[in-house]
């Protein structure tokens, strides 16, 4: 399994099948200049940060886009060969297995007209060979316990940017109850409004469990 950073909360898993998720890449000054061929993409929710590029990509590409009931219809609405889910749920897309789970903020599509509600914002663990999961935007919440025992995913992708999610504290104290082999930041440094240290954030995590963590540049690959 090979896992690049997008920037921001963007990443590609290349195991069998190639995943995208949360591909902002147009005013994302992080993105790296990565041709993106995904089989299937997920958005985690509606903010322009995360749906980003993903009917656009979906377009030119024929992905399928796995995304809550709301945003699934959305995107449809727009010729997107999508597949709607929700909370607790998991689907198989082309062999992948994508699980929804929660997350604490909130889900306004940025694209659409003021009022178009993007659904709840999530999480997925997305199972190929190997089980990732990404905890979307979110604040800190004590189910991730739970996350842990029954998904056990090997890798976190996990927000520190603060602000807008959790930050080095509250992630922490997530990948310290979800104990992933590896846990890898995302969501800071994109703008000013959430630059961090991932440094601190490794500090914090070694302080609490074993996880590894893997501070990547966007652009760099991780392979497992
Ligand atoms: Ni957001
Ligand atoms: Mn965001």
């Amino acid at each position: 399994m090979r896992i690049t950073w997008l920037g921001h909360a963007g990443f590609e898993i290349e195991d069998r099948r190639n995943v995208v998720i949360d591909p902002f890449i147009k005013g994302n000054p992080l993105a790296p200049d990565i041709e993106l061929e995904p089989d299937i993409m997920a958005v985690t929710h509606g903010h322009a940060d995360h749906l980003g590029d993903a009917v656009e990509i979906a377009q030119e590409t024929g992905a399928t886009l796995v995304a809550i009931h709301e945003i699934a219809n959305y995107a449809a609405g727009k010729g997107v060969e999508a597949e709607g889910m929700n909370m607790g749920g998991t689907i198989e897309v082309n062999d992948v297995q994508f699980t929804m789970t929660q997350a604490w903020h909130s889900s306004g599509i940025d694209a659409a007209e003021f009022g178009f509600s993007g659904g709840d914002p999530a999480g997925y663990v997305i199972e190929d060979r190997a089980r990732v999961y990404h905890a979307g935007d979110t604040a800190l919440f004590s189910d991730m316990r739970l996350i842990g025992d029954l998904y056990r995913p090997e890798v976190m992708l996990v927000p520190i940017g603060d602000r807008f999610t959790m930050g080095p504290r509250e992630a922490a104290l997530a990948v310290s109850w979800v104990r992933p082999e590896i846990a890898i930041p995302m969501h800071y440094d994109t703008f000013e409004a959430v630059e961090q240290d991932p440094d601190e954030f490794a500090e914090l995590v070694e302080g609490l469990c074993d996880t590894e963590v893997v501070v990547l540049e966007p652009g760099e690959t991780l392979e497992l």
